[in-house]
């Protein structure tokens, strides 16, 4: 800065509430944009019939059939984008319902890819801890997730994927080389032209804790700490994105989100391709619980919280309140 800058910056010349003082100044000199077109709703499509979810007060399971009418309100509010979980029957240790050609999830991606065509994008978790009895992410041998083994039914799984519709595929397992094995088994399938999005820096988070009561997908024992990330870490988040990316990857992702807005700010200057950052149940769950006390404002604390996501950096935020945030979005404008 120089000597002018300084001297001129002083008070009372400069004020910078000038810039504060109506809406549409606010809005002419607003940093960050927000608009529908950037959000994701994730929806649990279940074999177990419909029904609220109590961890997550206000989000449903669906049926095959309801998550098309779910879509279709959701499109009509500006919401094109979509991340389907399973809630399967059945459970075994291999996961196998994951990657089963009438599996929950490829029947509703069918399904809506039949009704909505490239009006929407159609996004599958791609892991195994819906699907697994034992509730871990992969194939457990002599007590632990057995990395290679789980790559091969993990590419299976994406492969069903996208045979049924999937437009992108999103590994969450965090097994190393995930996304090599998936964007191999895709080309070789004939699926060149699907889309990773990799949960590349998935914490070991508190945070999914709503989510697993929600998916039936608490571990049975153990925790996810030798797989997910270590809360501790910023740099190795930086790293595990490089390995995405040269494993393929079209789109990475951050997850939980307001916890890690650090980790979005440094993967966002440091890599050139579409970031995500995922609000979960738990960041979804505390807004929730408190706005139900009366001593918060929805509204205004999931716009403050997506719009600090958006500042720090990310292109696209995957959150259960797509659906809200489009509503206020229409009412401001
Ligand atoms: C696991 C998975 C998790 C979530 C989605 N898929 C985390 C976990 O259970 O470890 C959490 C999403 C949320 O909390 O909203 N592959
Ligand atoms: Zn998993």
């Amino acid at each position: 800065m120089t000597l002018v800058t300084r001297v001129r910056g002083r008070f009372p010349a400069i004020r910078p509430r000038r810039l504060r003082s109506s809406e549409a100044l606010r809005n002419l000199v607003s940093e960050t944009l927000l608009d529908t077109s950037h959000l994701v709703l994730p929806l649990f499509v279940s074999e177990k019939g419909t029904g609220p979810i109590e961890s997550m007060p206000g989000v449903e399971r669906h049926t095959v059939e309801g998550v098309v009418s779910k879509v279709e309100e959701a499109v009509e509010l500006g919401v094109n984008a979509f991340l389907l979980f399973g809630i399967p029957q059945l459970k075994d240790e291999l996961g196998s319902q994951a990657y089963h050609r009438e599996g929950v999830v490829q029947r509703a991606l069918r399904r809506l890819s039949e009704a909505f065509g490239e009006k929407v994008v159609l996004i599958a978790d791609t892991c195994l801890c819906e699907y697994t009895s034992h509730g871990h992410c992969g194939v457990i041998i002599d007590g632990g997730v057995e990395n290679d083994r789980t790559l091969e039914l993990l590419a299976r799984t994406a492969v069903s994927q996208a045979e049924a519709g999937a437009t992108v595929v999103a590994p969450s397992a965090m097994m190393d080389g995930q996304v090599g094995a998936i964007r191999s088994a895709l080309d070789e399938a004939g699926f060149e032209s699907t889309l990773i999005m990799s949960y590349s820096a998935k914490y070991a988070s508190a945070y999914y804790g709503p989510f697993r009561v929600a998916a039936e997908s608490k571990p049975q024992f153990g925790d996810r700490r030798s797989y997910q990330m270590d809360p501790r870490n910023g740099r190795e988040a930086v790293r595990e994105v490089g390995f995405d990316v040269e494993e393929g990857a079209d789109i990475v992702m951050v997850k939980p989100a307001l916890p890690y807005l650090d980790v979005i700010a440094r993967l966002k200057a440091e890599f050139p391709l579409p970031l995500a950052a995922y609000q979960v149940s738990g960041e979804y769950l505390m807004i929730k619980s408190a706005a139900a006390l009366g001593y918060l404002d929805e509204r205004l604390a999931v716009l403050e919280s997506v719009y600090s996501i958006r500042r720090a950096g990310a292109d696209i935020v995957i959150t259960y309140f797509a659906e809200d945030i489009a509503k206020w979005l229409k009412q401001q404008s």
